[in-house]
């Protein structure tokens, strides 16, 4: 099926590669116009017939200055987050205060700036990418990190029920372990840390996957479609695992 985002205008966040870059070029598969943003504007390139901007999403100024350009959206796709590495004794200020900013705080900054037009024009679907760690389910050494996914799906469960008579739709996707250019440089980590080797490494990523076998950012784009799509326009406020039966 094409053309199921026909008439939409999407931003994505973190767009360069991995999942958002997956979700920007099946959005524009779909027909929609797509503003893909990222803050290393040089992995926007070949993204086919995309918008593409360098977008910091740590700055509320940059974001409010883009909504601005923008003007109204129909669909806000937030992907931008980092994985944090460690137990609550690994975890220092630093590291908890950087992990909220980028994988909350970002998303609240965008919502303030896109919802306004969104209201305006009656509808909206916000997609945010949580994750199977968090609230989901428990992993080791992601506590900062499952802290944030954990308040993503908050954050998204209360935009979608203070909006829900005004047409704006809130989603949260939860991947379980995705092949991505950040995964690769976990396992690197992972492999140097427990002095093992790379290939070591990634059976241990996969073997935590019930399927036996990492997901795609394409699996998550396919239902990140469904969800900015009117085709889910009875859908608001949940959380929607693509994890491989992570959660099993
Ligand atoms: N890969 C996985 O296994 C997995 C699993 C569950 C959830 N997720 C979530 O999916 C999202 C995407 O992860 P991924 O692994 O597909 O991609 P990735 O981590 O490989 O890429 C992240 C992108 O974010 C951009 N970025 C980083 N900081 C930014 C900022 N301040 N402003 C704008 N852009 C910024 C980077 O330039 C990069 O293009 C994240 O929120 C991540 O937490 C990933």
């Amino acid at each position: 099926m094409a053309g199921r985002l026909k008439g939409k205008v999407a931003v994505v966040t973190a767009a360069g590669q991995g999942i958002g870059r997956a979700i920007a070029e099946a959005f524009v598969a779909e027909g929609a116009t797509v503003w893909a943003t990222d803050k290393d504007v040089a992995l926007l390139e070949g993204i086919p017939k995309a918008k593409k901007r360098k977008l910091d999403v740590l700055s509320s100024k940059a974001v409010n200055a883009f909504a601005e350009k923008v003007g109204p959206v129909d669909i806000l796709v937030n992907a931008a987050g980092f994985v944090h590495h460690g137990t609550v004794l690994d975890t220092d200020d630093k590291a908890w205060d950087f992990s909220f900013d980028l994988n909350v705080k970002s998303m609240h900054r965008t919502i303030q700036a896109f919802l306004p037009g969104m209201l305006a024009k009656g509808s909206g679907s916000i997609v945010n990418i949580a994750s199977g760690a968090g609230s989901v389910r428990g992993i080791p050494n992601r506590y900062a990190y499952g802290a944030t996914k954990a308040a993503v799906i908050g954050l998204t469960k209360a935009v979608a029920a203070d909006y829900i008579k005004k047409g704006v739709r809130a989603n949260a996707i939860c991947p379980g372990t995705i092949q991505s250019p950040s995964l690769d440089q976990r396992i690197k980590d992972l492999a140097q840390a427990t002095k093992t080797t790379e290939a070591a490494a990634r059976q241990a990523f996969i073997d935590r996957q019930p399927m036996g076998r990492l997901g795609t950012a394409e699996e998550i784009a396919a239902l990140a479609v469904y969800l900015a799509a009117d085709e889910s326009s009875y859908t608001t406020g949940q959380i929607h695992l693509a994890d491989g039966g992570f959660a099993l």
